[in-house]
């Protein structure tokens, strides 16, 4: 398989996509239906984080960028921001020896000017302390509006000659991240909304969307599995006619 929108590196040719992308959605759904506060289901996502994770590590992902917090998020009440908000200071704390014991590098992209300085020296902590990593690259997507991260990148294009390539470090610069990553080969969203919510839109230019029901903290390695066959059976094509060879 290849990888058309930038140029980055392709998919590799044992099926498993270069990047997957995930919108975990559905928690707050999950917890009314169960009679609980939406934060409930925060938490309970959260586990699935650390479950999918690990799981994509084992499956030889090399980039996972999982959608956390996006930049419309702020619309919701303050009580459920702030719980957000702390579950992911208390998450990046908490993951970083779990992360370096695995190989997991984690980078965070997205606006950092909008959240409290406490989060985002825990950001950085994490960022150095996994910066070695080769195992799993997981990148978590927090204040991140892919519409606002290609105008930021728009503007600081300066010098560097207009091409996709050039386009593309400047996306990686304005999404506060240190390299590119090749193109979303894999895009899945739980929760059953069919929509991308201001999600990766340059780098899903080619993605298989896969949509599943299932709710976030309820998602397991096994419906994992089932959006990699899935995504196995596809036939990727690129504007060809024939689908792109192995
Ligand atoms: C996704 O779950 C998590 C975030 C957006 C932070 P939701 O909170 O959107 O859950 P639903 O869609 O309301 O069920
Ligand atoms: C998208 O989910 C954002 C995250 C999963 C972090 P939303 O629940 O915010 O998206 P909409 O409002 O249904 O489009
Ligand atoms: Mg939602």
């Amino acid at each position: 398989m290849r990888s058309a929108a930038g140029g980055q590196r392709a998919a590799s040719d044992d099926g498993i996509p270069a990047h997957v992308a995930i919108i975990m959605d559905g928690n707050g759904r999950w917890a009314t239906q169960r009679g609980k506060a939406r934060t409930t289901g925060h938490l309970a996502g959260a586990r699935t984080v650390r479950s999918v994770v690990e799981h994509a590590r084992r499956t030889g992902i090399p980039v996972l960028t999982l959608y956390a917090f996006s930049a419309d998020n702020w619309r919701r009440p303050e009580a459920e921001v702030a719980a957000l908000m702390s579950l992911f200071r208390r998450y990046l704390a908490a993951e970083v020896s779990r992360c370096l014991e695995n190989g997991i590098r984690i980078s965070v992209i997205g606006r950092r000017d909008r959240l409290a300085p406490a989060l985002v020296r825990g950001i950085e902590a994490a960022e150095a302390a996994t910066r070695h990593c080769r195992d799993l690259r997981l990148r978590l997507a927090v204040d991140y509006s892919a519409r606002d991260a290609i105008v930021e990148a728009a503007r600081n294009t300066d010098g560097v000659p207009m091409t996709r390539s050039g386009f593309v470090r400047a996306l990686a610069l304005a999404s506060n991240d240190l390299d590119v990553v090749p193109d979303v080969d894999l895009l899945l969203r739980t929760g059953g909304e069919q929509r991308l919510s201001d999600f990766l839109l340059w780098e899903c230019a080619y993605a298989e969307l896969v949509f599943t029901r299932r709710l976030w903290p309820e998602f397991t390695p096994r419906d994992l599995d089932a959006a990699l066959l899935e995504y196995r059976r596809r036939d990727r094509r690129f504007g060809a006619i024939e689908a792109a060879a192995g």
